[in-house]
């Protein structure tokens, strides 16, 4: 199994994207000739709203798979709603973008795709409306986000945004220096990932996945309404759980919870699923991936690569094959 996903991974998110296919204008073009002034809403109020969506390459059925396309640009719609950004695009026609910029790369390897929706407009105020819009999407190889076992993580005293700050269950550009600042200050800690408690001092998530624990063999995420990204990931584990008859709960989580947990894993597009195996230096259960993650992460790993029969329509294919018949 292990094997599988190290033979068909990529490389590291650091590397820059400089070249590829994208979309922008409403038409495909070259990324280096895909570029915004400095005078841009967006950049200077960071008012856009983005997705991270991965495509996985599966070596012997030499196919590419979009996962949970449809879901995603489903949530990109949603977020595009609530800044109040016209997207020109249903979801199939996002998802269609998609498919046409992933074909053109011809890529035969792991993929992250990043549709990106911003106020284009090069205008000195502080709005949301009368504003021009601009969708964009652009697409870069990549392989493991981070590590997929035995993470160490640090509660963090940089308080998860509330949603009636910053909209929560957005994916806002501007809204992710959050996120950057708790999961810079973890790493200068030398942590590996940040848990971020809400304003209510219960916990909400990590600094760019969803967290899951487990308690007496009961799987635990906080509900919608902790001021979480709704993650993808985080619905297609509990629709898992539900199928496979594990017992699951969608509950708040006091911070303590994290040091009596069994196992706690990270859930979402980039991080997938991965082990935390210590919180504030304290060992989670016995220091290692838990019985209950590994068995999610195997699951997880072989469907997102179209091994998995049952889980098929979570996958969108690139390539178009030819019919046997
Ligand atoms: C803040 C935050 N929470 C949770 C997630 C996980 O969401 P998903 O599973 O949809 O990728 C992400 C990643 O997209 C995120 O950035």
């Amino acid at each position: 199994m292990l094997e599988e996903k190290l033979q068909a991974n990529g490389p590291s998110p650091r590397q820059e994207i400089v070249d590829g296919y994208c979309l922008f204008q409403g038409e495909l073009r070259q990324l280096a000739e895909a570029n915004v002034s400095i005078a841009t809403h967006a950049l200077n109020y960071g008012t856009g709203c983005f997705e991270g969506i991965r495509a996985y390459w599966n070596v012997s059925q030499d196919q590419l798979y979009i996962l949970k396309a449809k879901e995603h640009y489903q949530r990109f719609l949603r977020s595009c709603r609530i800044l109040k950004i016209a997207c020109p695009y249903s979801v199939e026609e996002l998802v269609d973008w998609t498919v046409k910029i992933l074909t053109k790369n011809e890529y035969r390897e792991n993929v992250y795709i990043r549709p990106l929706a911003f106020k284009a407009s090069t205008v000195v105020k502080v709005t949301l409306s009368g504003l021009r819009d601009e969708v964009a999407i652009y697409s870069v190889p990549m392989g493991d986000y981070v590590k997929t076992e035995g993470l160490s993580a640090v509660v963090s005293n940089w308080q998860r945004v509330s949603d009636n700050i910053l909209p929560s269950r957005a994916k806002v550009t501007g809204g992710y220096i959050n996120a950057a600042l708790a999961s810079d200050a973890a790493a200068t800690d030398g942590y590996d990932e940040a848990i971020m408690l809400a304003s209510d001092g219960q916990v909400s998530e990590a600094s760019s996945s969803n967290l899951f624990i487990v308690r007496d063999a009961v799987l635990v995420t906080t509900p919608i309404t902790a001021d979480i990204l709704e993650g993808i990931t985080r619905k297609t584990i509990l629709q898992v759980a539900a199928e496979l008859g594990i017992p699951y709960e969608v509950r708040p989580i006091d911070r303590t919870e994290l040091y009596v947990a069994e196992e706690m894993f990270l859930a979402g597009t980039g991080a997938q699923i991965s082990s935390i195996t210590s919180v504030d230096r304290r060992m989670v259960g016995d220091g290692l991936t838990g019985p209950l993650t590994r068995r999610l992460q195997e699951l997880y790993f072989r469907a997102v690569r179209g091994m998995e029969d049952a889980y098929e329509d979570w996958l969108t294919p690139v390539y178009r094959k030819e019919s046997k018949a």
